[in-house]
């Protein structure tokens, strides 16, 4: 028997914090249960590199993009013995393997007639990488403001869409028959109240920006960032060698991520993988947040907890045993001193 579970990939706008490193250790946590019960296990993670996020830390820093998403890479990698985890794969998006295999995707969506030009008119948040219906956004100080709370900007641009909305049925078809391939059950129940409101096409490129893969064969636009991040966890299985022995052995596979980007990979990402005649994932398992101090932990509000300086206060141990008692898997959990002392 074989289990293939993974992290998302962090993006490298900034450094990692405790937040990266909580998946990162539930996902190490899992892998070694099913080692122990004798399963050949591949536990991947990894960096996400491309888009308008990335692109813009990297203007901030006067680097050069490369050489940014370079150093700011080895920070996550360098992160995951330090935690204790043993990984089988570290994928960058900016790796040629990737952006064969993404667009190896891209091409075959389009072979498969899931994929048309048109244009996309509507708000884009660049820290969510996400677009957003107008209905689903608030209005605050005469400005709205995406439901995860980050600044909104309007598009109007050419772009390929994904026939997205061709994939409501299927999908409430396959979560129907398979209940716990979204988990909590919370979290399934969402997903598909979310679907069944309605499916509609995806933007999925860019013109705007450089700073992504190419579409094949299709000056100015690069690929929506999340396409070719999602596509990680089958670049790293060989795809588009679907015959190769990996490929056949761990996939499908299980993915470990936040609440935030449940949407992406309960959604969009089995709904690529269905339209390009792949599997979609075993699993989903979306887990909670870590707030501090009541805050959400995040790169881009800055409030972030150091890995570092707190596995060297307490102990390496004893934090993966704080993560991972202190709160139910799946529930938001508070960071602080005092709970960590007591638990110690
Ligand atoms: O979303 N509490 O990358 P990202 C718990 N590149 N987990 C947290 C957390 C918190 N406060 N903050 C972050 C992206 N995380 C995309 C993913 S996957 C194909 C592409 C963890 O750097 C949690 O797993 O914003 C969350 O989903 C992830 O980091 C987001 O990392
Ligand atoms: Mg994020």
């Amino acid at each position: 028997m074989s289990f293939y579970i993974t992290t998302p990939i962090y993006y490298v706008n900034d450094v990692p914090h405790i937040g990266h490193a909580y998946t990162t250790i539930a996902c190490d946590i899992i892998n070694r249960f099913n080692k122990l019960n004798n399963k050949k296990t591949f536990f991947l993670t990894g960096t996400d590199e491309h888009g308008q996020k990335v692109e813009k830390a990297a203007s901030a820093s006067n680097k050069n993009t490369q050489d940014f998403v370079d150093e700011m890479s080895k920070n996550f990698r360098d992160l995951i013995p330090y935690l204790g985890c043993e990984i089988n794969d570290f994928i960058r998006t900016t790796e040629n393997r990737h952006k064969e295999a993404a667009q190896f995707l891209w091409n075959k969506l389009k072979e498969n007639n899931q994929i048309y030009l048109s244009n996309y008119e509507g708000w884009y948040s660049i820290r969510d990488e996400a677009f957003y219906l107008e209905n689903e956004l608030t209005k605050v100080d005469g400005k709205f403001i995406a439901p995860s709370g980050s600044p909104v900007e309007m598009v109007k641009e050419e772009s390929y869409f994904f026939k997205l909305s061709q994939w409501q049925e299927k999908l409430i078809n396959f979560y129907e028959k398979n209940e716990d391939a979204i988990l909590p059950k919370s979290r399934f129940n969402e997903v598909m109240s979310f679907i069944k409101g309605g499916l509609k096409d995806l933007s999925i490129s860019r013109t705007t920006f450089k700073w992504g893969i190419e579409i094949p064969n299709k000056e100015k636009h690069v690929m929506y960032v999340w396409i070719d991040a999602l596509c990680n966890y089958i670049t790293a299985l060989n795809y588009p060698n679907t015959n190769s022995d990996t490929f056949k052995r761990f996939w499908p596979g299980v993915h470990v991520v936040g609440k935030d980007i449940l949407r992406f990979h309960a959604v969009y990402w089995p709904a690529f993988l269905m339209a390009a005649d792949i599997k979609p994932p075993k699993r989903i398992f979306a887990h909670g947040w870590w707030t501090n101090e009541g805050q959400k932990i995040s790169k881009s509000t800055g409030n972030i907890i150091n890995p570092y300086d707190i596995i060297e206060k307490y102990g390496l141990d004893q934090i993966r045993y704080f993560l991972f008692r202190e709160v139910p898997f799946g529930n938001d959990g508070d960071f602080s001193s005092d709970a960590i002392a007591n638990r110690v």
